[in-house]
């Protein structure tokens, strides 16, 4: 029963039935590798028996609560997850390399086994020796984990069978291989099957498995994207290189809600948790300077505040460079089309640089109102006061829309000490918390109103 072979893009998994030099979904080159049909694998037998055996059937009702949760009492994961770690699960855990993720599962995997689970640590990257030194510098020396380093997954998980843990952490994914499968280890197929193996594992003894993925971008090697959507839930480790802080956010949780995040600082005895990280992702700002805006946002759950900062300049180039770290540069394009279209401010013949500092990432449409700002700011060389926040959404017509949790931004940006808050006019009234409401209905007149008296002539 040959079948076709089909290709899966490492970098997005898309999969097509043909191989190309370029993914049409994702643009990524040379990241299309063939995948090799499971003809090998444990099913194979099974699929071969004429009739398929009767599966019970069930009603929609449950006896069962919620599924028990175990808290590892670091606060900042715990509720990324979903308010702790569930059993019978499947967590993928994604990341650069180097960005921390060994670190950070080694000091949560101690924090489980101290709150009485048994846990064991399998490396497929390091050695014992070294696990085992990063523990000690970690001061974890002391937990109950139980650690191996191996590959071979069938040994893996005969070893499990025997040791019954309740929690398994495999670092990485991309090392596993499975001797039914022929492929190499990293390549998708391995990558897939051996992601397979776990997760049926994990529903079937009623275990939490986790699977560290690296993310590259050569594609040589599969990234997590083709185990996404096998796992319950995917967290990614996230951080610039040049930075101390890491957000480890959920993109996908069955047991809670996605776009959580939990913020941490690398040091030298590994990663410590961060509980007001407005105040630090502020930390760095000093006088209030052109171009600088502070934006209420929210990440997940829970209101953060951080800065925006522009830089325009006259462009030697023809083509003026628009660059940005930290948000959507298509959403820049038209905040800055807005800006032309609507209250009249061009940009043409001017470079501009966007950047949210620390090293954060913001997606909310509600900042729009934060960078048209910063922008305007930068461009007609005019501070912003240094008390004061500012969010709201901008539509292609040059009017402000209000955003969720209104409320939740003004209270964080009043206990981080902020006395006015730039808005869109709300329908609903809420609290205040003690800011100074400036509340505008269009773009037009928010430039007014701010830069009114600065403003260059178009
Ligand atoms: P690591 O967890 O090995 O990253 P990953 O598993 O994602 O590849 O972390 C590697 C980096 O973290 C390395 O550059 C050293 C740094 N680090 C610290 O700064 N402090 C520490 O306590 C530890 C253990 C690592
Ligand atoms: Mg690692």
């Amino acid at each position: 029963m040959a079948k076709d072979p089909s290709f899966t893009c490492t970098a997005c998994g898309t999969a097509t039935s043909k191989w190309a030099g370029r993914c049409e979904t994702c643009g990524e080159w040379n990241t299309i590798q063939e995948v090799k049909p499971l003809s090998s694998g444990p099913g194979a037998k099974a699929l071969g028996r004429a009739r398929g055996r009767a599966v019970p059937l069930t009603d929609l009702a449950t006896e069962e609560a919620e599924p028990p949760r175990t808290l590892s009492g670091v606060e900042e994961l715990d509720r990324v997850l979903g308010g702790g770690l569930v059993k019978a699960s499947a967590l993928l855990v994604g990341g650069d390399p180097g960005i921390g993720k060994s670190t950070l599962l080694l000091q949560a995997a101690a924090r489980f086994a101290r709150n009485g689970l048994r846990v064991v640590y399998v490396s497929g990257e390091e050695s014992v020796a070294q696990v085992q030194m990063r523990a000690r510098r970690l001061g974890l020396t002391e937990s109950p984990v139980r650690l191996a380093a191996e590959t071979g997954l069938r040994d893996i998980l005969t070893t499990l069978e025997a040791e019954a843990p309740d929690l398994v952490i495999i670092d990485s994914i991309q090392t596993m291989w499975l001797d039914t499968v022929e492929a190499a280890p990293g390549s998708v197929s391995q990558v897939r099957a051996a992601a397979h193996e776990l997760t049926t594992f994990a529903k079937q003894r009623g275990i939490a498995v986790v699977m560290v993925g690296h993310v590259t971008k050569e594609g040589t090697i599969a990234g997590p994207r083709v185990v996404e959507h096998m796992v319950d839930t995917v967290l990614y480790f996230e951080g610039e290189r040049g930075h101390q802080f890491r957000l480890l956010r959920a993109v996908k949780n069955r047991f809670g809600p996605a776009g959580e995040i939990g913020v941490f600082e690398m040091t030298g005895r590994g990663l410590v948790e961060v509980r007001n990280p407005s105040a630090l992702f502020l930390s760095e700002r000093g006088q209030p300077a052109p171009g600088s805006v502070v934006f209420a946002g929210i990440e997940g759950s829970r209101p953060m505040l951080c800065e925006f900062q522009a830089l325009v300049a006259p462009s030697p180039h023809s083509q003026p460079r628009r660059s940005v770290v930290g948000w959507d540069g298509g959403r820049l394009s038209m905040i800055l089309a807005v800006l032309e279209a609507r209250a009249g401010i061009p940009f043409a013949g001017l470079d501009v640089y966007l950047n949210v500092a620390g090293g954060l990432r913001v997606g909310e449409p509600a900042a729009d109102l934060a960078v048209a700002a910063a922008l305007v700011s930068a461009r007609e060389d005019a501070a912003l006061p240094a008390d004061c926040v500012i969010f709201g959404e901008i539509s292609l017509s040059g009017g402000l829309r209000p955003v969720n949790q209104t409320e939740n931004r003004l209270k964080e940006a009043a206990k981080l000490g902020f006395r006015t808050a730039i808005t869109p006019e709300r329908a609903k009234r809420g609290g205040d918390a003690g800011l100074a409401l400036r509340e505008m209905t269009t773009l037009p007149d928010f430039v007014n109103q701010v830069f009114g008296d600065r403003q260059a002539p178009a």
